[in-house]
């Protein structure tokens, strides 16, 4: 365990908050009215998700959000980040309200600022209404078009009682992952579709951005969360390593980035997959209604991805499958190999490298200056273990938090504009294909009983929010 500076510290306004997502958390999966989504038929289906695990109770999030709420406040949490599920609001992911659905998010939001936590809702983390998939999902047109009335249906009724509007959770899962490699929800696994999928997203948050304005004018933050990638080359000597970098950047990141934030596509991503597709889903004021003006933008890091141009006879050393990097997920790049990244890693095989935050926010804001930003997920899966003490001496996990919340000290040194921080996860929750065997909550949930118990993170967590100043790896075993 590495023992890291502790006299980093953060001013006041730095907001400290946790996330969750509707799915992974709240269980009710046919209460309420709500209809099935995606994740639910994915999770279903023998085979796709580790253990056959579903969300079907999950962390029973739906009927205990008032002890939920009442921890965050325990924790100090100054800003909560949860999603919304469209299937509790529009069950087939058209037409009216469901009252049931809205009444909860409206519960929960009231809840929260009754104890001085701001909301911040994500519309979309990955529970697509089923029968919206039915229709053909992300890869065509109409969904995006869905996905703006269901966002003005929730600006209607929460706006601004909500502090930030987050459009979109990480996009490039969504597209890449639903639609390439299949690894998640619906699980389908072509290129031409995963790109088209990447379009009708960016859409879809142009245009929910649009519809959220245009109810609560300024008096709601807008916002979408990116999972930016760090792509290093293996050789940084080798042009064709260099060049894998920069499909690989404009696959994960400028794909989002330049359409939300620049109007356009780049040329480069439209050249390296014309033999996929002609881009013609891109309709004419497409780029205008993505590029919806954002207050700031949610950066979500875990790790670092290393590639390299395949040749050859040269050996494949492709990294986990299941990994962010997986190559299936990435459309007209199967010359690009994906090398395992050097230790130590996560319980879910993903290297742990602060370096890499640092380096993410800092090329952000040298590109887009004006645009604050804000760490919308960080966090660590290991192996927990309930001591004979009863406590989760969770050091790992702490030692991760430790280096990264440095590393975005770092990159305020150096002047980014980074306003807030918010740990992956609150609790223990459903982790997609992973089922609940890997845990990454500060607070652990016994699936059995699901009794909430605070790891040594979590007490953690809460004295750095209480003193803004660091907290040594060391000294968690003995907060209280
Ligand atoms: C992110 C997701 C989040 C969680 C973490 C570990 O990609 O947004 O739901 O699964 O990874």
């Amino acid at each position: 365990m590495t023992s890291l500076p502790t006299s980093r510290t953060f001013p006041d306004d730095f907001l400290w908050g946790a996330a969750t997502a509707s799915y992974q958390i709240e269980g009710g999966a046919t209460e309420g009215g709500r209809g099935p989504s995606i994740w639910d038929t994915f999770s279903h289906t023998p085979g796709k998700t580790l253990n056959g695990d579903t969300g079907d109770v999950a962390a029973d999030h739906l009927h205990r959000m008032v002890d939920d709420v009442a921890m965050m406040k325990d924790l100090g949490l100054q800003a909560y980040r949860f999603s919304i599920a469209w299937p509790r609001i529009q069950p087939t992911g058209s037409g009216a309200a469901n009252r049931a659905g809205l009444d909860f998010y409206s519960r929960l939001v009231d809840e929260l600022r009754s104890h001085d936590i701001k909301p911040v809702a994500t519309l979309y983390h990955w529970d697509l209404p089923q029968a919206l998939e039915d229709a053909g999902g992300w890869p065509v047109r109409d969904t995006a078009l869905r996905f703006e009335d269901y966002a003005r249906l929730l600006a209607t009724e929460l706006g601004d009682r909500v502090d930030t509007w987050t459009t979109l959770n990480e996009p490039w899962c969504s597209a890449y992952l639903g639609y390439g490699s299949g690894v998640h929800a619906p699980g389908r696994t072509d290129g031409a579709d995963a790109l088209a999928a990447v379009h009708h997203l960016n859409l879809a948050h142009g245009l929910a951005g649009r519809a959220i304005r245009e109810v609560v004018g300024d008096h709601a933050q807008l916002s979408v969360t990116l999972n930016l990638h760090v792509i290093r080359p293996d050789d940084p000597q080798r042009p064709e390593d260099l060049d894998a970098v920069r499909q690989i950047d404009a696959l994960a990141n400028r794909a989002f980035l330049e359409p939300m934030l620049d109007g356009r596509y780049p040329a480069d991503l439209l050249q390296d997959t014309a033999a996929l597709t002609d881009w013609s889903f891109v309709q004419d004021g497409d780029l205008e209604t993505i590029a919806v003006p954002i207050d700031v933008l949610g950066i979500n890091y875990y790790s670092t991805t290393r590639v390299r141009r395949h040749t050859e006879g040269g050996a494949v050393e492709r990294a986990d499958g299941h990994a962010p990097s997986a190559a299936s997920a990435w459309p007209a790049a199967d010359d690009v190999d994906f090398l395992r990244q050097p230790g130590p890693y996560t319980a879910m095989g993903w290297n742990i490298d602060p370096t890499g935050m640092t380096e993410l926010l800092t090329s952000v804001s040298a590109t887009y200056p004006h645009i604050p930003l804000m760490v919308t997920e960080n966090g660590a899966a290991f192996v927990d273990e309930v001591s004979a003490d009863g406590r989760v001496h969770d050091d790992l996990r702490v030692s991760y938090l430790v280096g990264h919340i440095d590393a975005v000290g770092q990159a305020r040194e150096a002047g980014v504009d980074v306003r807030g921080y918010f740990v992956w996860s609150l609790m223990d929750n459903f982790e997609w294909a992973y089922g609940y065997d890997r845990r990454f909550g500060i607070v652990r949930i016994d699936y059995e009983t699901l009794e909430r118990t605070w790891k040594d993170s979590a007490y953690w967590y809460r004295e750095l929010v209480r003193t803004r100043r660091l907290p040594s790896v060391e000294s968690a075993r003995d907060l209280s």
